[in-house]
Order: structure tokens, then sequence, then C-alpha cells
């Protein structure tokens, strides 16, 4: 993938318009300062999703989505930072330069890009072989009318046909200027050992089912045969290439995620097929396995567009206890599981052709059942029904399922419930289940810690979840709040002045409120604790830095709106009457010129740093930032006519002091919760420890009095 300059990064950024972006999605309409309109996100029926011209974010107040342009065309269309980037490009018509490449980069690059171009080709060319040849219409396309597909679907999902002749595809690709080695990389050809190692194609005379990654490029394909033969198998499939990784893909992913977010779900089933049949029905939310157990990476893949997930079993009890262990993994991401068994017989693929759309919406709604409490019943359907031993196996089975459950609450209930089902005492369950948690807990503390991190950054749970992963018990926990107030002051107002210092020359500089909490962080050599805040944290320093280069522009449009506001006031000043009158109107329009001057400068900084940080690939980074820009705070100018209520960004000398002091005596509260329980843990260092608390108790309280002194009140 190519890179995109870091120039062309910025003119897209500005550009964007974030009432101009939303519009081509909502309809929006104007209310006071801001625009709102029916979430996208969500179905709602009256409007919370508010749009704000002045800070370029929008924000659904209902289910917390929302943005810069970018973050909103990354969630919206489902794309990465990149694509979002050209999609704007495109909008606005800007041309995209693209970074040079390093040599290795561009090696590794062009193998990609000449496979993923490769598999476009094969895609086009299965695809017009379908339509528009005598054999792929007798033979591929009275095939898929014979499955009862249409029109609409063959296309959505570009099903083609691979002729019979076996180099039907790789003598074309190769008149394209194709090279073997992509050829070969991708996997639509192999080379014969006879023949003296020429090239065939390895789809011949089958239906062709491309597989779309996210991002709706071509990265595999599947064929079926259409012989009922035992001896040909049934799929053929591409094998694993730089483009293709089986385990971090999902079969129909790229035609469903528009639909899985808006729905808040995802249904998943076996094969091609039933994905086909199921969204030509109308229900588009689905996406199948391609017939193998789920991966990790393919739980996160759904995780990025809903925690909801739907499992379809066609009624074959083996199978059904063969997938079983599959869907821990899925309770172990914090997923929510839902089953179905559907009636005896059906696959998704003939239940969808034999109902219609609300006999089917109407057997999910009756249907559907929590998959814990599916699991219960399958297992003791398999018991003999006085099978002690066997029993105690069911409930040892179900206790593990419930122990990957990240949520301490929902793990709780779980508890409870299967207690009932399995007809024993709830403390049997809870203590079978404390037994697996902490077997997985050990485990989980003996891998390299790059995993670990890896692990949380995945799940992209409740913040209750996420707590309830960390422990009651942790620092990042119990420091969050405090954190959080500290980080958020710094993506909010960050390249405000706080104060002014003397520099080492002598002079005097403003302070910046990052370079203030950095240099009070780094001081006392702390780090925040919680990954997500010091990631915003580190974004935000990024950003003061590139500020550098805006800084002189902005002060320069500052300048001239100082200057337009002094030409404007001319005349009032002239009009004032006597010398002395338009001396004194004089000063006060300067004064006045000067806050507008700096109310500029602040406004644009503001605005630059939401810019910036909205557009973070990163997606805490970007959900975190826009939370923090879109907040409302308790002190507004509304309703006060006449008295001056200091804005949060006039009160920054005091909110920025206040932040750091409460975050330092939150953590010094911290240590001394920790020496509390070595106290009683280990009395034989107890002077040692009750003289540590001593100290920390006055920093405390230092800390707590300055902290007194500094309450400022509105004048
Ligand atoms: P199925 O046998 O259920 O296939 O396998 P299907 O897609 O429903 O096909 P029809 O309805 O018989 O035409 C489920 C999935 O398992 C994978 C495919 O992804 C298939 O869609 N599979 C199956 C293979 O990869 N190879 C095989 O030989 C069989
Ligand atoms: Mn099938």
């Amino acid at each position: 993938m190519a890179l995109i300059d870091q120039e062309t990064v910025r003119k897209i950024l500005d550009t964007a318009d974030i009432v101009d972006v939303v519009s081509d999605f909502v309809k929006l309409k104007r209310s006071g300062a801001n625009y709102i309109g029916l979430c996208p996100f969500h179905n709602e029926r009256t409007p919370s999703f508010s749009v704000s011209k002045s800070r370029g974010i929008c924000k659904c107040f209902s289910c917390g989505k929302g943005g810069t342009p970018v973050g909103f065309i990354m969630e919206h269309e489902q794309l990465s930072y990149i694509e979002a980037l050209k999609w704007l490009a495109n909008k606005y018509n800007i041309e995209i330069k693209e970074r040079e490449l390093t040599a290795e980069e561009r090696a590794a690059a062009t193998e990609r890009e000449s496979m993923l171009a490769l598999n476009d080709f094969a895609l086009q060319f299965f695809e017009h072989t379908l339509h528009e040849t005598d054999e792929g219409r007798d033979i591929g396309m009275s095939y898929f009318r014979n499955r009862g597909l249409s029109d609409a679907a063959i296309r959505r999902f570009r099903l083609g046909f691979a002729p019979e002749k076996s180099t039907a595809l790789s003598s074309e690709a190769r008149a394209k200027g194709y090279g073997e080695e992509t050829l070969l990389g991708t996997g639509l050809c192999a080379r014969s050992e006879r023949n003296g190692g020429s090239l065939y194609d390895r789809f011949r005379g089958r239906v062709i089912f491309p597989v779309f990654s996210v991002s709706g490029k071509v990265v595999a394909f599947g064929g079926r045969t259409l012989k009922t033969s035992k001896e040909v198998a049934k799929y053929v499939n591409s094998p694993e290439s730089p483009v293709y990784h089986k385990s971090n893909e999902l079969y129909g992913l790229y035609q469903a995620k528009r639909e899985i977010v808006k729905k808040n779900k995802c249904i998943l089933v076996e094969g091609y097929m039933d994905v086909i049949s199921m969204s030509q029905r109308g229900v588009e939310n689905v996406v199948a396995s391609s017939g193998t157990s789920l991966t990790d990476g393919q739980i996160a893949l759904i995780h990025r567009f809903t925690p909801n997930v739907t499992v379809i079993y066609d009624s074959d009890p083996a199978g059904i206890k063969a997938s079983l262990r599959g869907i821990d993994m899925l309770l172990a991401h914090g997923m929510n599981i839902k089953v179905m068994l559907l009636p005896d017989g059906d696959d998704p693929d003939s239940f969808a052709k034999s109902h219609s759309l609300e006999e089917i919406e109407q057997y999910f709604k009756e249907n559907e059942t929590d998959f814990i409490r599916f699991k219960t019943r399958i297992l003791l359907d398999t018991l003999e029904s006085n099978d002690p031993i066997g029993r105690a196996g069911v409930i040892n089975s179900i206790a593990r399922s419930i122990s990957v459950i990240p949520d301490r609450v929902v793990r709780s209930e779980y508890v409870k419930e299967c207690a009932r089902l399995l007809q024993t005492d709830e403390d049997i369950v809870r203590l079978q289940v404390a037994k697996y948690a902490a077997e997985a807990a050990d485990r989980e503390q003996h891998r390299p810690i790059s995993e670990q991190s890896e692990r949380s950054e995945n799940s992209e749970n409740s913040e209750r979840s996420e707590r309830a992963l960390a422990g009651s018990g942790s620092a990042s926990a119990y420091l969050r709040a405090a954190e959080t107030e500290v980080v958020r002051l710094c993506a909010r107002y960050g390249l405000l002045t706080v104060a002014q210092v003397v520099n080492a020359e002598g002079d005097m500089t403003d302070l910046n409120v990052i370079d203030y909490v950095s240099a009070e962080l780094a001081a006392d050599e702390l780090r925040l604790t919680n990954e997500d805040l010091d990631r915003v944290f580190i974004a935000v320093q990024n950003a003061a830095e590139a500020w550098r280069s805006e800084q002189p522009a902005a002060e320069a449009r500052a300048e001239e709106a100082r200057r337009r506001f002094m030409a404007d006031a001319a005349e009032t000043i002239a009009s004032a009457g006597s010398v002395d009158a338009i001396r004194r109107k004089e000063r006060e329009m300067e004064e006045a010129a000067d806050s507008e001057a700096k109310n500029h400068l602040a406004e644009a900084a503001e605005k630059f740093l939401t810019t910036m940080l909205g557009a973070d690939p990163d997606p805490a980074v970007r959900n975190l930032s826009t939370t923090f820009a879109s907040e409302k705070y308790v002190l507004s100018k509304i309703h006060t006519k006449g008295v001056h209520i200091p804005s949060e960004r006039e009160l920054l000398s005091d909110r920025a002091p206040r932040a750091v002091c409460g975050l330092k005596i939150a953590i010094l509260q911290w240590r001394e919760k920790q020496l509390r329980a070595n106290l009683a843990a280990n009395p034989a260092e107890a002077a040692q420890t009750l003289e540590e608390l001593q100290q920390i108790r006055t920093v405390i309280a230092q800390l707590a009095r300055y902290l007194g002194e500094r309450i400022v009140l509105p004048r």
C-alpha cells in the first residue's frame, strides 16, 4: 500500500468540511450553532446526531459514535485510515501525492500490489466468462439459476465462472503482462509436474466465489465443482499468499459490514451459498467462516463492527458438539453470543429459500438462544439420565465457558443461570469458574508482555469489562479518572498558554498546557498507567510538534483579524467626540481587538488539535479525543446575560495545575493503599512501612493545601 505524503494529508484534513461530509449521508438541519440529524450509526426516530462546524466534529449523543471528517468516514464506510483519506481526497478532487517508498517497501508493495492487480484481473475474467461467453452462460449461469440465485445477488457477490480449458486464465493474464511469479504467488496457477513444468489454472470448469477483504480488495477465490462425483473436491480454494491469510478473512464481510453495524449484530454461517441466499432474501448481516472453525483474527474482525454474534447451526448434533469449543473464543473476546438451530434438514441456504423475510425474522426472534444456555442443553441432552460423572463433566465444561467471559457481572449472572439449569448448587459452579479463571490468569502471566497488551487492544469492550479485565485492584483502574482529566485538558486545550515562564536565555516565553503537563510528569518521573490515555497523550505531543510549523500562519491570520477589527472600529472611535473620549475609546477598542486576535488564535489551535487527533490512525486515540472535544461543560455562557462566567478555556491556568495536582494526589493515595495492605501482610516491615506512610501523608496534605489555595471563583 502506498503512503500519502504528509503535506497531502494536511491538505485533505484542512479541506474536508464536517457538515459537507456528513451531509453526504445524513440529512442535516440547522440548530443554533450546530447541525443535527438522525444518527447513521444506529436506528432512531428523534435526531441525536450533532455536527459542529466550528469544531469540525460530529457526535451522536445517544450512541456516542462520530468524529472528525476522517473518523466519520472511517466509521461510516468502514474504511482504514488511509482509505478514508483517499475517499475524502476523491470527494474534494485533491490529487494524492504518494510518499516515496524505500527500496524494501517498494519491493514488498509491488509484490502485493501486482498480486492484487492480478486478482482483480481474474475477478473480471471470471465474471466476464460467466455473463458473456456461451460456456459460462450454459454451464455456470444455469447452475446459479438452478440454485435460485437472482441476477442482483450474482452481481453483488461478483460471482463468476472458470472455463474448463486449463490455460484459459493464465494465457490471458500473461498476455496482459502478469509474470509467472505473480500467477503462482496468488495461487491462481500452479506448475505442472509433467508438460515441462508449464503453468495451468487452478480453477477449471468451476463456478467462482471471489473472497473480498474488508476494504473490498479481491484476495482469494473459491471454486465449486458442478460435478456430483465424490472423486472431485467440492471446493478448490486459493492458497495462503502475501495477500490472503485465510484466518484473517471472512467471506461476505465486505458486503455485510454496513448492515452489521446498523443492526449491531453479525450472523455467522458456514458456506458461501448460505451467505448469498440469506443476503438475497434480505438478511444482509451475514458472513461465513468458510467451513473452518473461527480464528482470533476473524473474531477481532467481527468485533470491529459489533460485539453481538449469532451462530447458525444446521441441526446435526455431531457438528454442533465439535464447534462448541470455538465459541468459547468468542466469549473470551467479550462478545455476546447467541446460537440458533434451524429446523431439521435445513441449512441457511435452503431455509432462506423456503421462507419469506418476515418468516425468517420471526424464526430468529423465537429461536435465538443464549450460547451458554444452549451449550448446557446440548450437553445435558447427550447425557444418560443418571450419570453423575457425565454430569460433573458438563458442569466443568460450562464453567470453563463462563470463566473466559471478561465481564464480571455477566459472569456472575451466568453462574446463577447455569446452576439452575444443571440443578446444582451455585457455589459449586462459582468455584469451578474461579478455578478455571485462575488457571487462565496463570497462563496469561506467563505469556510475553507484547501479546498481553495486544489482547487488551483487540477487545474494545465497554469500560466496565475493561476494568474487570484489569481487576478492580489495578493501579490503572484506580487512577483512570485523574489521568483522564489531565489527558482531556491536553487533548482539548493542549496548545493554549497556561503560564509565562522564564527560559534559559532569561526571556519570558509562553508555556502551553502540553509542555506544562509533560514537564510536571517528567519532574516526578510519572507515567500514565492507562495505556489508551497514554497513547492519546503521545499523539497530543506529536500534534504539538506539528503545530510549530502551523503556528506562524495561524498567528498571521489572528493578526489579520485584529487589523480588521480595528479598521471596523475606526468610525466608532472617530465619532467619540472629545480628544479624551477618542483616546479612551481607542484604548478600549485596542483591548477588544487584542482579545479578538487571541481568541482567533486559540480557536485555530484548538481546532488544529482536534483535527490531528481525530485523524489519528489509532482508533482509541480518535474515539477518546472526539469524546473530549464534544463534551459539554458545566460552565456555560448561555443563561447568564450580563454576568461573565469564564469558560473552561479562560480558567485554564487554574484547571491545568489542578488536574496535575489531582493526579499526583491519586498516585500517592494509591501508594498509601498498597502500604496499608503491606502493613497487614508483612508486620516485620511495619516500622519502615509506617515511616513511608507518614511521608506520603505529609505530601498529600501539602498538595491538598495547594489545591485549596488555588480555588478561583468566577469574577
Ligand atoms: P458446504 O459443504 O456446506 O458448502 O461447506 P456450501 O457452500 O453450502 O455449498 P453447497 O450448498 O453444497 O453448494 C461449507 C463451506 O466450507 C468450505 C466452503 O467455504 C463452503 O462454503 N468448503 C467445503 C471447502 O472449502 N472445501 C470443501 O471441499 C467443502
Ligand atoms: Mn449448502
